[in-house]
């Protein structure tokens, strides 16, 4: 997700799960051909599994891309063809793909020729006035034919006219039973479905008609449900048992950035629904904001700001 899903924020929730896949943000296929590679793709080793998403539509720019990422040791690459913003349209990618069903093949195919790595493609159920029925299948169909290792559906159309990139997250209704259809018509490849999910009770749920479960908005804004993915989704302890734990783990990778040059805010701005519910959380939120951007905050300044908060596993909160 962009701007929220950075390195800083995937190494944070991996210390909550060993077993999700984690996605960094849409990073167009300009952006790393002709950018600062380091800066954009590098990530931390104990991101894995981390999965790169890109922005193209050039079947050969995205080839070339897709090499850069698996060079750089990426475990998956996914092709966004759902974000509807005005910059992407412009750019001819992202969820105006949908409407064109053969491109998206090509640059599926082209990418699966250049890399050993899986290959997926992220998309919407439709755009516009498409007939989800006949929009999914010929979208799916294609990049199935063309070697995409999964599908990761956002169970929503985008409007592409008239509706902002946030209002295009909320306004065009769900339609989890088009990702079910989808599943059972392509029995082969894996369907992950995603758009709403609030908790790992409904993450379940879904699990009886796909194969994975992806969470958007709420991993990010209420990471501590994610303490609960491996107990209850594979059967194997949780990394950490409790949040301040898992702040804790974080102060090594902490220091190491800040000696880099990092400031302490832009790895603790993604600690903001950390303990959400939990007494103290808007004490810890309010000391981060006003001390966490002032020269020479570090790791005290965040074991001050956890202080307040009150003891407790988070896991307890997630039940
Ligand atoms: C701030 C923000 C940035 C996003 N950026 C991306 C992105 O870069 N790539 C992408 O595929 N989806 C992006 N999304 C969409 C989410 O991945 C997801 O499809 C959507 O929010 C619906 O799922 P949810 O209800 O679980 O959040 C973004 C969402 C938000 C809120």
């Amino acid at each position: 997700m962009m701007d929220w899903t950075d390195r800083h924020c995937r190494v944070f929730h991996r210390l909550m799960t060993r077993r999700a896949r984690l996605y960094t943000e849409m990073l167009t296929t300009g952006a790393i051909l002709h950018g600062e590679r380091r800066r954009l793709l590098g990530f931390d080793p104990s991101e894995h599994p981390v999965a790169l998403q890109l922005g193209g539509s050039n079947a050969r720019d995205l080839a070339t891309a897709a090499e850069i990422g698996e060079d750089f040791g990426y475990d998956e690459i996914n092709l966004n063809v759902g974000c509807p913003s005005d910059r992407v349209q412009d750019g001819r990618f992202g969820a105006c793909l949908m409407a064109e069903p053969a491109l998206v093949a090509n640059c599926v195919q082209a990418m699966k020729r250049a890399v050993g790595i899986p290959v997926t493609v992220k998309c919407r159920i439709g755009i516009d006035e498409q007939d989800t029925e006949i929009a999914l299948d010929e979208l799916a169909r294609g990049a199935v034919a063309a070697g995409a290792d999964a599908l990761i559906v956002h169970a929503r159309k985008a409007w592409l006219k008239g509706l902002s990139p946030k209002e295009n997250r909320d306004i065009p209704p769900l339609d989890y039973d088009r990702v079910y259809r989808l599943k059972a018509s392509t029995p082969d490849v894996p369907v992950i479905i995603n758009g709403g999910i609030a908790d790992l009770v409904e993450v379940k749920q879904h699990l009886a008609y796909v194969d994975g479960v992806m969470l958007g908005r709420v991993a990010y804004q209420e990471p501590w449900r994610l303490l609960s993915t491996d107990p209850e989704l594979f059967g194997e302890p949780a990394p950490h048992a409790t949040m301040k734990d898992v702040l804790e783990a974080m102060m090594p990778y902490i220091e190491t950035e800040l000696a880099r040059g990092t400031r302490l805010h832009s790895i603790t701005r993604h600690f903001v629904g950390a303990f959400h519910g939990v007494r103290g959380a808007r004490a810890f939120r309010r000391y981060l904001a006003e001390n966490g951007v002032r020269p020479g905050a570090g790791v005290t300044t965040l074991r001050e700001a956890i202080a307040l908060v009150e003891d407790g596993p988070a896991v307890s909160i997630a039940a």
